[in-house]
């Protein structure tokens, strides 16, 4: 029998696309999710089981009809500006649910926690490349939720035997090669899925949040990583802690800058239309650039991302926004 893996939010973007990686590496992936943001369309390679991370006798339920060997907890709020505005349900739902699954896997011997951590929380790094040993100072309730959740995982691990990986990602793009799946959030406020329904003529034009910033261009520098090799990755850390691999945080990039300007060029090379842009005023809690390196994740997981060129992940966004609409 599959050894059973318990995913939540894994009806969301980053969380099926790693459904999928699990399935083919042999696992059976029992999705969690209360689909507020995610989709039951997304679900597709093991059952999947309704439920809030918040609710601790259901995710209990679910734990006993499957027996888990480990849990891969993707299921949060993600939106950085709507944090800004309502902190609360924030860290309700991404510290307190975290502290929940904790409990279940304490209270049932599960020895093994994948963590959805991000690179918002760093803030704004005083040097690049950023290192999982950089200090971690968010400067937006969203980042600061998943550094508490964080700090909640390391404590619970050492009190508990839970061995976890905290996966810090950068900027997740791009979309399933076999356009299975895709980027589907609503409201969108990604880049590159605003960018393809403006050049798309679908979005209006795209608002550049800020050209004003201290980086070559004017505009916001990020580290965009394939979602598909984000999904490798948990596949790598789960295998890993199994094996013995000592519980740490991962930085997952591709240790390369791309300006708000560039990402438009290669949306407008890759559709072969032009973005119309609108320059705007900078977004709270947007630091100027974020660029990590991936080090140590590629040393001690052996994760190599196998689409590490932006035009990659434009072109499988693209052709999932082609394919699903
Ligand atoms: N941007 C625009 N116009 C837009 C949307 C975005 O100029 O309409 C700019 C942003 O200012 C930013 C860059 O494009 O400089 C990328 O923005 P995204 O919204 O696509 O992604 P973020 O950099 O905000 O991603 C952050 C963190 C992630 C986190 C995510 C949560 O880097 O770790 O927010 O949604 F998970």
């Amino acid at each position: 029998m599959k050894p059973t893996v318990l995913v939540t939010g894994g009806a969301g973007y980053i969380g099926s696309h790693t459904c999928k990686a699990l399935a083919a590496a042999g696992y059976l992936p029992v999705v969690y999710d209360n689909l507020i943001n995610g989709h039951r369309s997304a679900v597709k390679w093991g059952p999947l089981e309704c439920g809030d991370i918040r609710n601790e006798g259901r995710v209990q339920e679910v734990v006993e009809r499957y027996s888990p060997v480990a849990i891969l907890h993707f299921a949060a709020l993600a939106y950085v500006g709507e944090s800004v505005k309502m902190p609360l349900p924030y860290y309700e739902n991404n510290v307190g649910g975290t502290l929940c699954l904790l409990e279940v896997c304490r209270a049932n011997q599960i020895g093994t926690f994948i963590f959805s951590s991000s690179c918002a929380t760093y803030g704004i790094p005083s040097n690049l490349p950023i290192l999982e040993s950089t200090p971690q100072n968010p400067i937006n309730p969203y980042g600061r939720s998943k550094l508490y959740a964080e700090q909640a995982l390391r404590d619970a691990g050492n009190a508990h035997g839970i061995a976890w990986s905290a996966l810090r990602y950068f900027n997740a793009a791009g979309a399933d090669p076999d356009c299975e799946i895709g980027e589907d959030h609503d409201p969108e406020t990604h880049l590159i899925p605003l960018a393809l329904d403006a050049a798309a003529g679908t979005g209006g034009p795209l608002t550049i949040m800020g050209d004003d910033y201290d980086t070559p261009d004017g505009t916001c520098v990020r580290d965009y990583v394939h979602v598909s090799d984000l999904a490798t990755a948990h596949v790598l850390a789960f295998e890993a802690l199994i094996a013995g691999m000592p519980s740490e945080a991962f930085n997952l990039g591709n240790e390369r800058g791309y300006s708000v300007r560039e990402v438009v060029s290669q949306v407008e090379q890759t559709t072969g239309h032009e973005v119309p842009v609108v320059i705007g005023p900078r977004r709270t809690g947007d630091p100027p650039s974020l660029i990590c390196s991936s080090a140590r994740a590629k040393r001690t997981l052996g994760w190599t991302a196998r689409m590490p060129d932006l035009s990659d992940m434009v072109a499988t966004a693209w052709r999932w926004r082609l394919s699903a609409r």
